[in-house]
């Protein structure tokens, strides 16, 4: 029972009183992958869609930073294109505040206008990153429990995996794949985002249900353990 979303727990929570036929729509289940740069959340999260959808469920895939206004600027910020102008008129990198304030309100907006809809139409969604990234990375420069406070509006996801990869392993892999390196990305920030990652994942303070994955498999055999643990959550008669 550990992994039921609500809405096998809630018999009827979802129901829509305006439906004229009485039918009962079930939500969607929102689940999201986690890990740090190079781990595969990316593959894994299109991966995980295609098997939802070749099952006959409605899946949405997406991401954070999302595509919406917010998460454009944040992707600038991360790449250095979107400066901060200091009082002596130079130019700095917009500050770890700032950051994790715009990772905030990039997701209620990411909830409001892409997550909610999807999942109250009965879609399932599927989020490369969310608020376990803020919790591992913006917590380099500001205090987690900061972090926490301003990430407390966001829903908890139904079921969040954890593909668990060595930094240097995933350094090795994204040298392979690109060369720029954004912020974050240096091996020293992504060692202590791994560790961030590990204590979350021990504490499980409200997180949500929360599963450590092995990422450092082949791409088909981390698609196959992800997919044993969504599976958990399928209704018995699909
Ligand atoms: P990433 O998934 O790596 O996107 P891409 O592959 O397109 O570069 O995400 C971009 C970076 O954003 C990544 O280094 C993690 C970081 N990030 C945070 O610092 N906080 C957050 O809340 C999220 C969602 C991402």
């Amino acid at each position: 029972m550990r992994r039921r979303p609500v809405w096998h727990t809630i018999p009827g929570h979802m129901a829509r009183s305006n439906r004229p036929t009485g039918a009962v729509e079930k939500r969607g289940m929102f689940i999201v992958l986690e890990g740090i740069d190079g781990s595969g959340t990316t593959t894994q999260a299109r991966l995980l869609v295609d098997r939802l959808r070749a099952r006959g469920r409605r899946a949405h895939l997406t991401r954070e930073p999302s595509d919406g206004p917010i998460g454009v600027l944040i992707r600038q910020i991360l790449t250095g294109r979107v400066v901060s102008r200091s009082g002596e008129g130079r130019c700095d990198p917009v500050d770890g505040a700032t950051v994790a304030l715009l990772f905030a309100a990039d997701r209620l907006d990411h909830l409001r206008a892409e997550v909610e809809p999807a999942l109250e139409a009965g879609v399932d969604v599927v989020s490369d990153r969310y608020v376990i990234s803020s919790l591992a990375y913006q917590a380099l420069d500001n205090d987690v429990d900061w972090v926490r406070s301003i990430n407390s509006r966001a829903r908890v996801a139904d079921l969040t995996l954890f593909l668990d990869v060595p930094a240097a392993v995933a350094l090795e892999r994204r040298r392979a794949t690109r060369n720029l390196e954004e912020r974050f990305e240096s091996l020293s920030a992504q060692e202590r985002v791994e560790q961030s990652y590990r204590a979350l994942i021990s504490e499980e303070a409200g997180l949500g249900c929360l599963v450590r994955l092995d990422g450092t498999t082949s791409s088909s055999d981390v698609a196959d353990s992800i997919w044993r643990e969504v599976s958990e959550l399928l209704p018995e008669t699909e």
